[in-house]
């Protein structure tokens, strides 16, 4: 399973990427907008290298590393895992902050929702981001998704709740989204 945009490159995660992904994912900045683990050591690389594997066999649908296409770095991670209603999934991401401000997330994300809706037949794709991170939440608006709602998130310590926002986008939506692209 390989998806490539302009600009990057998404495949699962395999076990040769377990040196950068430590590198970029024991950042702070990433662990504190997420739920990644820090300190991040090589054994959380191999269990979400794992578990990527079992959502790819298990579901077809499952977490990409992202990679450069121009130099072939592995700059962050993107995926989908489906929720409990049937058609539905949630997408979520992270990126080293030295690629932060240039775009690449929301082509990654655009990229995961053509997949979703084109590939995987998905009705709905959502995202969650912090109160805090209103970045990532532009992220998904520059993606097409919207009617965001304020939801409580999973504290990243594992005691209590956080304020942050919940937005998604509809398989017709994201559809009518690619035609007026198309006319535009
Ligand atoms: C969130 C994250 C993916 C954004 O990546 P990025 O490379 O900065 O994304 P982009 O440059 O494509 O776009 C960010 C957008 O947010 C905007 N933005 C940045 N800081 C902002 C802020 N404080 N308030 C509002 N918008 C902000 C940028 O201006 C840009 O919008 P624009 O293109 O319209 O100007 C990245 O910061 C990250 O990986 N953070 C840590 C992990 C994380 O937060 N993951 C998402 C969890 S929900």
């Amino acid at each position: 399973m390989k998806l490539t945009t302009d600009r990057l490159i998404l495949k699962p995660p395999a076990e040769e990427d377990i040196d950068a992904i430590v590198a970029v994912a024991s950042d702070w900045r990433i662990a504190e907008m997420t739920l990644v683990p820090h300190p991040y050591l090589p054994n959380h690389a191999q269990e979400w290298i794992g578990r990527a594997r079992e959502n790819w066999e298990t579901n077809g649908i499952g977490g990409f590393a992202v990679f450069t296409r121009h130099d072939g770095a592995f700059i962050g991670a993107a995926g989908l895992r489906l929720t409990e209603t049937a058609g539905h999934a949630s997408a979520g991401y992270w990126y080293s902050p030295r690629v932060w401000g240039r775009g690449y997330a929301p082509e990654a994300l655009s990229a995961l929702l053509r997949f979703g809706f084109e590939d995987r037949g998905l009705a709905r794709i959502e995202a969650n981001h912090l109160l805090i991170n209103p970045a990532s939440g532009r992220v998904m608006a520059k993606a097409g998704m919207s009617h965001a709602t304020a939801v409580e998130l999973p504290h990243r310590d594992g005691e209590g709740m956080v304020a942050g926002f919940s937005l998604h986008i509809d398989a017709a939506e994201w559809r009518a989204l690619q035609s007026s692209r198309l006319s535009a």
